[in-house]
């Protein structure tokens, strides 16, 4: 009898990836290490140009089959478009990354103070954060139901939706040439996150489907040097996360390496919930 390949638990050669938000900072990247492991992916994002250039690049250098596909996922018929387009191109989807979130056009709407924040955009956030990852979850969860091979759905979170944010690291930090702070509607959408995850792990945990959060602490992106210090002083391994550094803990949701684990949310946080 042949003995069991831990490191083979990982592959996911024949299993098929969605990945929302896949053409964002991190969602590129998770794209990168499913088809690194073998998956072929379909990279999913409202931004049409962006996601054609993420599936060149994952073709070209893992040799997988994947799809760029053009959706806006707070809309159900764009998702069940993408759906079946997904299906047509690339089989059974076995994987499901709800990772997109929403950012506004209106920065000085997005980032208001609570006592001004508007409805409309409070709503423009949870349409997106939440509604969309609704929407993705039951088109792809019906299918997983459906086909019988069972799946891996992976939500993603953030470190402000198990904690709150401390605001005196936005005193003089900047991004994206303004000031920032996270807006409690952000915090509120992912902590709403966790809550979805587990009704879904329990509620398909009978089908062979796992639901599982990926909770990521803050990665660099362009912060400025206020931002990245102030931030960094709270965490205990002292920096802030490179993208790259959130991808093993999906590969391992993602695989049969976490085929006993459902309901639960990983932290990739430097530490900075642990204290
Ligand atoms: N970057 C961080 O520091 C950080 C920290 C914690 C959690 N997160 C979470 O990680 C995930 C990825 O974040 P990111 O940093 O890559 O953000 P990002 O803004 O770079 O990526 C989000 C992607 O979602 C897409 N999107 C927005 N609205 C959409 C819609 N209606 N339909 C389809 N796609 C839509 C955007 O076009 C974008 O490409 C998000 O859920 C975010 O909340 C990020």
């Amino acid at each position: 009898m042949s003995e069991l390949s831990y490191r083979n638990l990982f592959d996911l050669h024949g299993k098929t990836a969605i990945v929302t938000g896949g053409a964002g900072i991190l969602g590129r990247k998770f794209c990168a290490g499913l088809a690194e492991f073998g998956a072929n992916v379909a990279i999913v994002d409202i931004d049409a140009k962006a996601v054609r250039d993420v599936a060149e690049k994952l073709d070209d250098r893992y040799g997988i089959k994947s799809i760029g596909i053009a959706c806006d996922i707070t809309k159900p018929d764009s998702v069940k478009e993408m759906m079946e387009q997904v299906v047509s191109s690339l089989g059974n989807i076995h994987i499901l990354h709800n990772n997109a979130a929403g950012k506004s056009d209106d920065l000085d709407a997005f980032f208001a103070p609570f006592e001004e924040y508007s409805l409309e955009q409070w709503r423009e956030i949870m349409a997106v954060n939440i509604d969309g990852m609704f929407l993705m979850a039951q088109a792809a969860g019906k299918h997983m139901v459906k086909h019988g091979e069972g799946g891996s759905i992976i939500q993603t979170s953030s470190i402000y939706g198990i904690m709150a944010p401390d605001q005196r690291i936005y005193e003089g930090s900047h991004y994206m040439g303004r000031a920032i702070n996270t807006p409690a509607v952000y915090s509120t959408s992912k902590a709403a996150v966790i809550g979805l995850t587990k009704y879904l792990a329990v509620y398909w945990a009978d089908k062979g489907i796992r639901v599982n959060t990926l909770t990521p602490g803050g990665v660099e992106s362009g912060q400025n040097e206020t931002f990245k210090q102030r931030y960094s002083e709270r965490v205990p391994i002292g920096r802030m996360a490179q993208p790259d550094e959130m991808v093993s803990a999906l590969i391992y949701l993602a695989s049969d390496a976490s085929s006993y684990v459902t309901g639960q949310n990983i932290v990739v946080d430097g530490g900075l919930s642990a204290w």
